[in-house]
Formats: structure tokens, sequence, C-alpha cells
């Protein structure tokens, strides 16, 4: 291979090479467009300025392979010049734009980032409010739910480092878990004052219509979960509003489910509820000290509730007396 042959096969490589680049880099702007930078000016300036030097050296080879193959002298000091200073030029025009690229993709990113936090807030917002609103017609405070859903985390990640329960109690879905807690009793709102307000004992009949604030739950969650395109917590928490009431020996509501038919948010439900319940004070009743709960707790284990849960309970039960003393009200 003579020396004119070499240097012919590199040019002609280095035309094809830029050909490619010229391709690609279409397909790179196009992409960079879809990625909500097609608005910037600056951007587009230089990748239009990048594409035509691209051109221009694809034309420059051409010549000189061209002139090289016709043994046409064009080389002189200016155009030797000129490919070093337009080299120069096209790297740092590169460079540039890819920089400005990177940073604009990184402000729409930042920008997307804080509005998904925000809705994520608006929407725990959205349902404490949705459950309070159940939730002042019974007890009159907001604390029964903010606690509820921070032992149903507890338990749930206590449960989770079991290797039973490790696939599926995964954070996402601990996450929804304590999500969907406060929404436990929304049912509630269906229920007539004079039966949940009752100082004394409840008659079968009354207790047979609290009985179906599971159902009423269940119905309102439904219609707002059918209204979603994607897979939510509201699942979730459609199960828990429904198996909430439910015992581990079968003799629960409202459908009498029993052992491990009972959802595992309902089972988490169970325990976090009764908890909560017997600490607390009722216009009808005291609370109940921790270790007075802590021992019924562990006599329906079994019955009531999940052995496993709990088990899971008496590793975690001084950080529920923690919560219980610090959210009074
Ligand atoms: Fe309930």
């Amino acid at each position: 291979m003579t020396y004119d042959h070499i240097t012919l096969s590199l040019i002609a490589a280095g035309a094809i090479i830029m050909m490619i680049s010229l391709m690609n880099f279409r397909a790179t702007i196009r992409h960079s467009k879809e990625l909500f930078i097609k608005t910037d000016k600056r951007i587009r300036f230089l990748s239009i300025s990048h594409q035509i030097l691209m051109i221009l050296f694809l034309v420059g080879y051409l010549v000189v392979f061209y002139s090289i193959v016709q043994n046409v002298s064009i080389f002189g000091s200016a155009l030797v010049g000129a490919i070093f200073f337009f080299g120069a030029v096209f790297v740092f025009m590169g460079n540039s734009l890819q920089a400005d690229m990177l940073s604009s993709i990184r402000h729409h990113n930042d920008a997307l980032a804080t509005r998904n936090r925000q809705l994520l807030q608006t929407e725990s917002v959205t349902i404490f409010t949705l459950a309070y609103q159940a939730e002042l017609r019974d007890q009159e405070t907001g604390k029964h739910i903010e606690r509820t859903s921070r032992y149903v985390r507890m338990l749930a990640e206590e449960l989770s480092t079991l290797p039973k329960y490790k696939d599926y109690l995964t954070p996402q879905y601990i996450e929804d878990l304590e999500k969907a807690a406060p929404l436990h009793d929304i049912g509630k709102v269906g229920i007539p004052d004079s039966i949940l307000k009752k100082p004394g004992k409840l008659t079968d009949a009354e207790f047979a219509i609290i009985m179906k604030h599971c159902e009423y739950g269940t119905k309102v969650l439904k219609i707002a979960d059918e209204k979603l395109s994607f897979q939510s917590f509201l699942k979730i928490a459609i199960q828990m509003v429904q198996s909430h009431h439910e015992k581990w020996d079968g003799e629960g509501y409202p459908q009498g489910l029993n052992g491990a038919d009972i959802p595992l948010s309902g089972r988490i439900m169970a325990v976090a509820d009764v908890y909560d319940a017997l600490r607390s004070e009722r216009c009808y009743k005291k609370g109940f000290s921790h270790t007075k709960t802590c021992e019924i707790l562990r006599e329906e284990r079994g019955k009531h509730f999940d052995p496993d849960l709990i088990d899971a309970f008496f590793k975690v039960e001084a950080g529920f007396e923690v919560i219980s003393n610090s959210l009074q009200g």
C-alpha cells in the first residue's frame, strides 16, 4: 500500500465516522427534545452550529479526498490553519452543548422531583383529612389515627425481618400500609351518632349497625380505586378496612375469616387498633396501663390475633408505649 492509499483510506474512514456521528447526533437532539429541553434557545443554537460544523468537516474530508485522487494541491497555510481552528471550535461547541443539555435535564428533573414531593404531601394531607372526619365523630381527636399508623409501621417492619414475610413486606408495601392505616375506620361516617357516641353498652342491633362500618368504608374506597388507572395503596387500604375486625380464630366480622385467610394488612391493623383502644380513655371506660394491655394481647395470641403478630409486638412493645405516651389527646 502506498503512502497515498493509506492517506485516502484514513480520510474515507474519517468521513464515514463523521456521517455516522451526524446521524447519531440527530437522534441525540431528538431524545433531548423529548426530555423537555426543546425550548432552551442556547441549546438550540449550539446544536444547529454543531451540526453545521459536522457537515463542513464532512465536506472538507471529501474535498481533501478528491484533491488527492485528482492530484490537485489544495493545501495552503490558510486551509491548515482553518482545519485546526474549526477543529477546536467543534470540540468546544460539543462540550458546551453536552454541559448545557445535562444542566437543562437536571433542572427539569429537580422541578419534577419537587412537584412529586408536593403531590405526595398533598396525598398524605388529603388522606389524613378524610380519615379525621370519621375520627372526629367518634373520639373527637386525630391522635388515634396518627398513633395507629405508627404502630402499623413498627409491626410491619418487625415482621419483615422474618424470612416468611421478607419478600412480601417490602419497603414500598410497608409505606402503603402506613398510608392506608388512617383510613381503617373511614366507614364510621355512615354510622349514626346515637350509636357511635352512645356511652353505655350497645345492644345487639346497634352493634350490628357498627359492624357495617367495614362495608361502608370498603364501598367508598372501591369507588375511589376504580377511578385510578394504576395500582395504588388503596388496594391495601380496601383489604385493611374490610378485614381489621376479623379474628385469627374466625370469631370476628364481617366475614368471619380465620387464620391466614385474613389479609395481612387486616391482621396488622387489628393489633395496632386494639392496643390503642385498650390504652385510650373513653366516656364509658378508663384507659388501661401498657402492662395490662400487653397482658390482654398475650392472652389473645392465636385467638383474636395472629401469633406471629403478637410475637412481633412483644419485640417492639417499648416503642408502642413511647408513642402511646407521647401522642396523647
Ligand atoms: Fe374499625
